[in-house]
């Protein structure tokens, strides 16, 4: 049973619905596509965002914390749901921000701000450390009723909650594709997947190899040696947070046909990796693929 407060909040979200795209595309390969519209169960904590959330927050909760820390950029969703959630619990947050604090503050950090979060601006260099900081009490100088939560919300308790996103499904598909950035979310639906089911990581990220063993270290046992998985290295568009006019008509293109927002940094690059992979034949005619969109919309405003 989750904490009352969480409980209270989860009560106003919607539940992820499943919607069949069509394209002739998918017509004349025979390609079935769904996505799951994680994208809509919040306006603000949208996505892989809540799920990663819920259980370390229950966490937080459980040992009676008054303030949880977190790190990220500039544009982070994680720090923008993170500080929206600790808002609505009654938890004060704090946010250590890569870089120099910006000339004009973004929307991202103007929220963040609103909502209560007290910003620290750090250097590169000091971000780097912080990255080896995973557990919630691992932050030198941590003082009694605070909670660390590392990069992106990464943890044990974010793969519970990222398995979700599978055991609520009711039908089965052959493929399940997920844009990748650390890999948490795509190793928390790898560990729920029934073993049929072909896992498809995008990465967002240029040179992203390590992802491979990142993932393999997030894996339950059973799944280690299941070779029903893989991370897709070619549709990163430069790299992190990169983009180009050709991704930028992609997603004009599929919000005019699918009535589907996407945003350029994470689902864009899936969904595009996606669909040059079924033009190439990449998938069996017959297949039913489900495509997650894990939200992330308020970076749109960058
Ligand atoms: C919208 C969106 N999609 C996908 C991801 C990638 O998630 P992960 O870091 O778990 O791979 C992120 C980053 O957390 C994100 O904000």
């Amino acid at each position: 049973m989750l904490q009352p407060a969480l409980t209270r909040l989860e009560q106003g979200f919607q539940s992820s619905r499943l919607t069949q795209i069509f394209d002739p595309l998918l017509a004349q390969k025979n390609i079935e596509c769904w996505v799951k519209r994680d994208d809509l169960i919040h306006p603000v904590i949208s996505g892989n965002k809540w799920r990663k959330l819920k259980y370390s927050l229950d966490h937080a909760l459980q040992l009676h914390s008054h303030t949880v820390l977190s790190m990220g950029g500039a544009y982070s969703n994680h720090l923008h749901a993170l500080a929206y959630a600790c808002q609505q619990l009654g938890l004060n947050s704090m946010g250590f921000i890569r870089g120099e604090k910006p000339k004009r503050i973004n929307p991202t950090l103007a929220d963040l701000q609103q909502w209560g979060m007290v910003l620290q601006y750090i250097s590169r260099a000091e971000y780097r450390t912080l990255r080896q900081y995973k557990d919630h009490q691992a932050l030198p100088g941590i003082k009694t009723g605070e909670y660390w939560l590392p990069e992106g919300g990464a943890t044990e308790l974010a793969l519970k909650g990222l398995a979700e996103m599978v055991t609520e499904l009711d039908t089965e598909f052959d493929v399940i594709c997920v844009p990748c950035g650390t890999g948490t979310t795509l190793a928390g639906i790898i560990n729920a997947c029934p073993e049929n089911t072909e896992v498809y990581g995008f990465s967002a990220l240029k040179g992203a190899g390590f992802l491979q063993e990142d993932v393999k270290k997030l894996l339950n046992t059973s799944r280690l040696n299941t070779p029903r998985w893989n991370i897709q290295l070619d549709y990163h568009f430069g790299g992190f947070a990169k983009c180009n006019p050709a991704l930028l008509l992609f997603m004009q293109d599929f919000a005019n046909r699918h009535a589907i927002t996407l945003e350029q940094v994470y689902t864009a690059k899936m969904f595009y990796g996606l669909f040059d992979l079924i033009a190439q034949d990449h998938f069996r005619p017959g297949q039913k693929i489900l495509a997650i969109h894990t939200g992330g919309l308020q970076g749109n405003r960058a």
